[in-house]
């Protein structure tokens, strides 16, 4: 009896103690708008200093940042926007990394092309006036500052600073699904669901590229995009499920996930795989947790049976964006660039993404600032 107390008073405790640490730390968690001062040297970024949708987007004048030894300052020209940047909304799961009350970091963006100003002294791959394409947090800015061995190269002459802006994350999640995930190889059956997003859009070309033969699923409205950017099949998923076709495929690269994991199986090879890189189309939609759940159960399931349910976090790499200079420059992957903003106009930018029904990537567009 007096252990019961013991362990119930000792609890009681336990659990006050964390609703007093979670109180303070909620209405402690501050960021950079909070102690804002005037910029000496300025420049304009994109900055949300609250949890919420587009709308809490501004553009501020914040310090324009001054690299290092071993950094490139580049003027940004172009950027574009991803699924990822609606993370703005402050999902409450992951709020104990990104801030309880308010974002920790207040800066958006990713993908950015633009001109290097200026390098630091120890950097010989780079200098002024040299093209460049690459990821970066912040990226949505009129600078940015980064370290020259991080994922940065030199944008090929036959693209524009917007094609090139529009590469980073989406294609890269294509091409580390394709090649590392999905152990692509020529002359394979390859299926891409959500051909004709951002990512989709990437992957049936660098599928293309590997020599492979390419279904591109999507709806009406897409049809001839898909085509176009060379699937050999296309289908319309408002009017066929490619989960109920004769078909057999090598390689699922799903973006969509909204077939359970035994329709898939049936159509995949013995010793197909499925890469599960995403849940649809960019915001939160009807339906998405039920996919989620689907895709952790196919995870599991697929540890018992021949084919292979994967799942990945794409990573920013040098080596990774210089295959995709490479693929660009011969033209064996072109950009699909479906809308432009200006950087004035990001929230408008997001939220058109967050409908979740881009035509490839949306992008911006930095105007430019003579004053350096
Ligand atoms: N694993 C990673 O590291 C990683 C990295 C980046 C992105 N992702 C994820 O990958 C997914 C796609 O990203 P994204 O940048 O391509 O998004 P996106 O550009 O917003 O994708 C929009 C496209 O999705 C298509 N779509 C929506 N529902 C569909 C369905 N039922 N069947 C076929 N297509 C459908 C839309 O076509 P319609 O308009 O015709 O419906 C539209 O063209 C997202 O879930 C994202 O979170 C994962």
């Amino acid at each position: 009896m007096k252990l019961k107390r013991v362990l119930k008073w000792s609890a009681s405790v336990i659990l006050l103690a964390l609703a007093v640490w979670f109180f303070i730390a909620y209405w402690m968690s501050t960021n950079e708008c909070d102690r804002k001062t005037a910029a000496h040297n300025p420049m304009k970024a994109i900055l949300h200093c609250e949890y919420g949708g587009p709308e809490v987007l501004k553009v501020e004048e914040v310090e324009k940042p001054v690299p290092n030894d071993n950094q490139l300052l580049v003027k940004v020209r172009a950027a574009s926007v991803n699924p990822l940047d609606l993370t703005i909304r402050g999902p409450l799961l992951l709020r104990p990394l990104f801030g309880l009350r308010k974002p920790k970091d207040t800066r958006l963006g990713v993908d950015y092309a633009g001109t290097v100003e200026a390098v630091g002294k120890n950097v010989t791959q780079f200098k002024p006036g040299d093209e460049v394409f690459g990821g970066r947090d912040g990226a949505l800015a009129e600078y940015v500052c980064v370290l020259a061995d991080r994922a940065v190269v030199l944008k090929p002459a036959n693209m524009t600073f917007e094609q090139a802006a529009a590469v980073p994350v989406a294609a890269i999640t294509a091409l580390q699904g394709l090649r590392d995930k999905g152990k692509i190889q020529a002359g394979q059956k390859v299926l891409v669901n959500g051909a004709s997003g951002g990512v989709g859009t990437f992957a049936v070309q660098i599928a293309k590229s590997f020599g492979t033969e390419v279904t591109g699923v999507c709806s009406t409205r897409n049809v001839d995009l898909v085509r176009s950017i060379g699937a050999d099949h296309v289908i319309d998923y408002t009017k066929e499920d490619f989960t109920k076709t004769d078909q057999r495929y090598d390689l699922i690269f799903d973006l969509v996930g909204n077939h359970s994991f035994s329709e898939r199986r049936r159509i995949l090879n013995p010793s197909g795989i499925c890469v599960m890189a995403g849940i649809g189309g960019a915001g939160w939609h009807d339906g998405m947790a039920m996919r989620l759940a689907g895709e952790l159960n196919a995870y599991v399931a697929s540890r018992f049976v021949s084919q292979k349910f994967v799942a990945y976090i794409a990573t920013l790499t040098k080596a990774d964006l210089t295959i995709l200079a490479d693929l660009m420059q011969s033209g064996k992957v072109i950009p699909v660039i479906d809308r432009t903003y200006k950087l004035s106009e990001v929230s408008a930018a997001l939220g058109y993404l967050e409908e979740g029904h881009a035509r490839g990537k949306v992008v911006i567009t930095v105007e430019q600032n003579n004053k350096t």
